[in-house]
């Protein structure tokens, strides 16, 4: 084999080194063998990527379709890329009020107000602090299965009500445009999903998306995902990634949560290409 797939200690994520989409990209095999290894280990980390963003591309085409960035704006474009999405710390909330958008900051999964959520997000280091901002991924497959059977019974039937900014998120979303707004899309999720790929049970659930649960009130909802946020943020469910530069990350938010920590020097900067699969 020309690239090699080593699985990081614990239940999640696998390191792919020497993949090559040039050399790798066209071959069958080695697609089915990256698209097996992403669903088991549900973090891929590739290594010392010497890519462009049409290699980018190329990479994140391999796991799914490209899909469209839900929301951009003029300062997150790249040029001759509209599916990739610029993540900066330099961007603020141009719209509300100004500030720092603290993307990525609290437990959540990409874009769960839709009603088919991308199933892929797929990160490029561009530039990196010198220390900090590590992204962190929960097993959320994992976290389901260790939970007791009492607890199984009570979340297996229930639905979430997921919408673009849940008034009790731990913090905001980019504040719309009222267009944006009336088009915006809530969805319902079962809290507990077979996995598109393997049929396995996940706790799909979005602290920052849901305001309830059907049958629930706002309380009760927001008291289960706290116990729920509990359990799968320990680390025996944690993958916490440290980034280097050349890394490409894929995650799956069919069965993971993420977060980065916006704990670095804020005179620096963190740039990320960011492309969505579905
Ligand atoms: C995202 C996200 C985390 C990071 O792009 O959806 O949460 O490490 N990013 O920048
Ligand atoms: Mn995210």
């Amino acid at each position: 084999m020309s690239f090699e797939i080593r699985p990081l200690p614990g239940v999640i994520g696998a390191e792919v080194l020497g993949f090559d989409i040039g050399r790798d990209g066209a071959d069958e095999a080695a697609r089915l063998r990256l698209r097996e290894a992403w669903t088991d280990r549900v973090v891929l980390v590739f290594r010392e990527m010497a890519t462009d963003e049409a290699g980018f591309m190329r990479l994140a085409g391999l796991f799914g379709e490209n899909v469209p960035q839900p929301v951009q704006r003029p300062e997150y474009r790249v040029e001759g890329f509209p599916l990739i999405r610029l993540l900066s710390n330099r961007h603020r909330d141009t719209l509300g009020d100004n500030k720092p958008l603290n993307v990525g900051g609290t437990w959540h999964t990409d874009h769960s107000h839709l009603p088919d959520p991308p199933r892929g997000t797929v990160l490029r280091a561009i530039r990196l602090p010198e220390a900090g901002g590590d992204t962190s991924f929960t097993n959320q497959r994992a976290a389901y299965e260790a939970l007791d059977e009492a607890v199984r019974r009570e979340v297996d039937p229930l639905v979430g009500h997921h919408v673009y900014n849940s008034r009790y998120a731990p913090r905001r979303m980019a504040t719309m445009t009222p267009d944006e707004e009336r088009e915006a899309p809530s969805a319902r999720h079962p809290l507990v999903r077979p996995h598109p790929a393997s049929g396995r049970k996940a706790l799909y659930f979005n602290p920052i998306r849901i305001e309830r649960f059907d049958g629930m009130d706002a309380a009760a909802s927001q008291a289960l995902m706290d116990r729920l946020v509990a359990h799968c943020e320990q680390d025996r469910f944690v993958y916490r990634h440290r980034w280097r530069p050349g890394d490409v990350l894929i995650w799956d938010n069919a069965q993971a949560l993420h977060m980065v920590r916006h704990d670095y020097d804020p005179a620096q900067e963190r740039i990320m290409h960011r492309t969505l699969v579905g």
